[in-house]
């Protein structure tokens, strides 16, 4: 047996006492954990450590190169045309990714999207899209290539040889406090999607009530150690920092989702969900250098949706199918005469939640048909007795959990409360 070149206690101990870790160090620790031999207790300890004492740029680099080396990088070099992703770090209704990447593709760029499921109350592409009969999510990487080759776009599951590292550290961080860590974060997004191979990617850093970084500096200071990790990789990446304090379009809940972002493919759908995904594809194809088809043609002209159908078929996927339909449906309605003045979009989030949208341990069954549609957003007038939600889910069981998350989230009265700006900063 060879010896180790570091004790796990050493290093523990060198981030408890603020120090720096060196490139060694961290190397070896990812190593060593992923090999068993850095156990649980001992990464749990550094990990808080980290969450309380920071890194600076080049120990978070180190961090996500050695969780990158974990395992496989992938290789794009076979398409004739330029990759691109975009990550968005999630939020309520945050549908985009499904109009989104058939658009970019139908424009002229390729995109390879290595996508998750929900954990939480902001839902997962991968369990919105799996809502659709017969659709796979998991490809070999060869299958992978020829779905990119034939439709322009692939959202799938990553493989298990990519980042392992991530893999095992994410599931230690979720139970153990130390998700809300700005290295840990940007390090577990970054290493994925440079080992993901993309040429290109554009960062959908959202702020406000229902995303993960409710404060828009902590938001951008995210965004920015993510925009440096892509950049020092050789990936073009910019970052926009973007509004999710009330909830995106008009549903939120898995088959729901698909039919408002087949909505947005058909060229109508709700104005945000339609603004975002445009100014997303657009930065999109800038990175990438495309200067295709301009987006909005593309959903006019049924090519987006063309990419959408064909990327649906190679996957198993029946796009003619009926989604699923949740069994039970319960009406909320407003409580008084008004204007709506705000909408919280956690509340909103964890309701959909509590329907079956989305799970509470990794591995739990979501329900396809559960979710939440918005009848009115703020601005609209409403009348008392007007329905703002409809619920829906499987189990009636569920309904007073679900309403109760929802207390005190619609706000009506004279004036439409002050809001973010949808986009409230880019960072390059
Ligand atoms: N998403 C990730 O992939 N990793 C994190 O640490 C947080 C969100």
């Amino acid at each position: 047996m060879m010896a180790e070149l570091f004790a796990a206690v050493e290093i523990i101990s060198a981030k408890r006492d603020r120090q720096e870790l060196s490139d060694p160090q961290i190397d070896w620790v990812i190593d060593a954990y992923v090999r068993g031999v850095v156990a649980d207790e001992q990464m749990s300890a550094l990990l808080m450590a980290i969450l309380l004492n920071g890194m600076n740029s080049r120990e978070i680099s180190r961090w996500t190169d050695a969780m990158i080396n974990s395992g496989e990088r992938m290789n794009w070099s076979a398409l004739d045309k330029p990759t691109v992703d975009k990550h968005s770090t999630g939020g309520v209704g945050d549908k985009i990714t499904l109009p989104l990447a058939p658009l970019v593709a139908a424009c002229g760029a390729a995109v390879p999207q290595l996508s998750g499921r929900g954990l939480g109350h902001t839902g997962g592409t991968l369990d919105k899209i799996e809502s659709i009969p017969g659709w796979r999510a998991s490809l070999t990487n060869s299958e992978m290539l020829k779905v990119l080759q034939d439709c322009g776009a692939v959202i799938c599951a990553a493989g298990s040889g990519l980042a392992p590292a991530d893999k095992k550290l994410y599931a230690l961080r979720d139970v153990t406090g130390t998700v809300p860590a700005i290295p840990l974060i940007a390090s577990s997004i970054m290493s994925k999607k440079i080992a993901e191979g993309t040429s290109a990617l554009i960062l959908d850093v959202k702020t406000g009530n229902g995303a993960f970084m409710s404060e828009p500096e902590r938001a951008k200071e995210l965004a920015s150690a993510m925009v440096e990790l892509g950049k020092r990789a050789g990936v073009t990446t910019r970052a926009l920092v973007t509004a999710m304090d009330v909830p995106l379009g008009l549903t939120a809940g898995n088959a729901l989702e698909v039919r408002e972002s087949v909505e947005v493919l058909a060229g109508g759908g709700p104005a945000d969900v339609v603004e975002l995904t445009l100014l997303l594809a657009r930065e999109m194809l800038d990175a990438a250098g495309v200067n295709g088809k301009d987006p909005e043609a593309a959903l006019k002209d049924g090519s987006a949706m063309d990419h959408w159908r064909r990327m649906v078929k190679s996957q198993g996927g029946d796009p003619d199918a009926p989604l699923p339909i949740a069994r039970e449906k319960k009406v909320i309605t407003a409580q008084s005469d008004g204007l709506i003045s705000s909408m919280n979009a956690l509340q909103v989030g964890i309701s959909a939640w509590r329907l079956g949208a989305g799970r509470e341990r990794q591995g739990e069954k979501v329900q396809a048909g559960a979710g939440i549609e918005i009848h009115a957003k703020p601005g609209a007038l409403v009348k008392k007795g007007d329905p703002i939600f409809t619920l829906h889910t499987d189990e009636a069981a569920r309904f007073e959990r679900a309403e109760a998350a929802l207390d005190g989230a619609v706000v009506i009265g004279t004036s439409v409360a002050e809001s973010l700006p949808l986009v409230i900063t880019k960072i390059v």
